[in-house]
């Protein structure tokens, strides 16, 4: 028997580097999954591409900071699966680099939007759920960005200090009733958005700028995201049966320097 057999999973943000491979992993572990993505074309292929027929996933459209939208893929969870043992509350976006005062207050808002309205919202919904259950488990993906300071990312880094207090707020809510929040906490991972933040911080010279980012992990190297979806898959699995309210940083050792 693998670990997830007969476990359903909810993960948002699953057309995404990170939702991406932690969905694969689930599903060769035998979880049933509902993988909802603001890019529905994008989610649907990701379907196609781990071979996962309708009985075991489904791809579902919704905008996370759309509180229609959220309600909307919760009950289409339990409606399909009947339940919800895991919620991978992921779907996060990186906004812009620029200082406090050229930082446009649209995309501070816009951050703060999906973020964290968003990660609420998933909350927000999921937990009534497992709580009827009087059991799940939940991981909120932070940011080593939401446990120190990093000048340029005034949006990004407040919304992810908002989730890590969020976390320890919804794992004392919910602790009573078997279930556990917990968050990742991911430092430079290869995927789209770092593509970008290079991009915004360093246009004319992104070589460069992936350099410095690597450079400044003591294991001197950015991660994977499968290496972010392993410490999520655990956090979810009844293997962390007795951790709740913990925040896991995967940074190559990044925020204990
Ligand atoms: N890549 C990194 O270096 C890094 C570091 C720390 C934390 N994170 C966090 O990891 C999570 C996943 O990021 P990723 O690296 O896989 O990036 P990604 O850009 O590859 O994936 C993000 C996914 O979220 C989806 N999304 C964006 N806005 C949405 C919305 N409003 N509603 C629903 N879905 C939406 C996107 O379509 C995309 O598929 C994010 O919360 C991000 O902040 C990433």
């Amino acid at each position: 028997m693998s670990t997830f057999d007969g476990k359903v999973i909810v993960i948002t943000g699953a057309a995404g580097g990170i939702g991406k491979v932690t969905a694969q992993k689930l599903a060769e572990q035998g979880a049933k999954l509902v993988l909802v993505d603001l890019n529905l074309e994008a989610v649907q292929q990701v379907v196609s591409e781990l071979g996962l027929d309708s009985e075991c996933a489904v791809a579902l459209q919704a905008n996370v900071a759309n509180e229609e939208e959220v309600k909307a893929y919760v009950d289409a969870a339990v409606a399909k699966f009947g339940k919800i043992d895991g919620f991978f509350n992921n779907a996060g976006i990186e906004g812009t680099t620029a200082n406090i005062e050229d930082y446009p207050t649209e995309t501070f808002d816009l951050v703060m939007s999906v973020n964290v309205k968003g990660t609420f919202l998933g909350l927000k919904y999921v937990i009534p759920v497992m709580k009827k259950q009087g059991y799940g488990s939940i991981v909120n993906t932070a940011s080593g960005a939401g446990l120190m300071g990093t000048p340029g990312f005034v949006g990004y880094n407040s919304s992810k200090h908002a989730l890590i207090g969020m976390t320890r707020v919804a794992a004392q809510e919910t602790a009573p009733f078997g279930v556990r929040v917990n968050a990742v906490a991911p430092g430079v991972i290869n995927t789209r958005m770092m593509r970008q933040i290079e991009k915004n911080t360093v246009p004319g010279d992104v070589e460069g700028a992936q350099k410095a980012f690597g450079a400044a992990v003591p294991m001197g190297r950015y991660g994977e995201a499968a290496e972010v979806a392993n410490v999520a898959v655990f956090l979810l699995s009844d293997e962390a049966s007795y951790v709740s309210q913990s925040i896991y940083t995967v940074d190559g050792g990044q925020l204990g320097q």
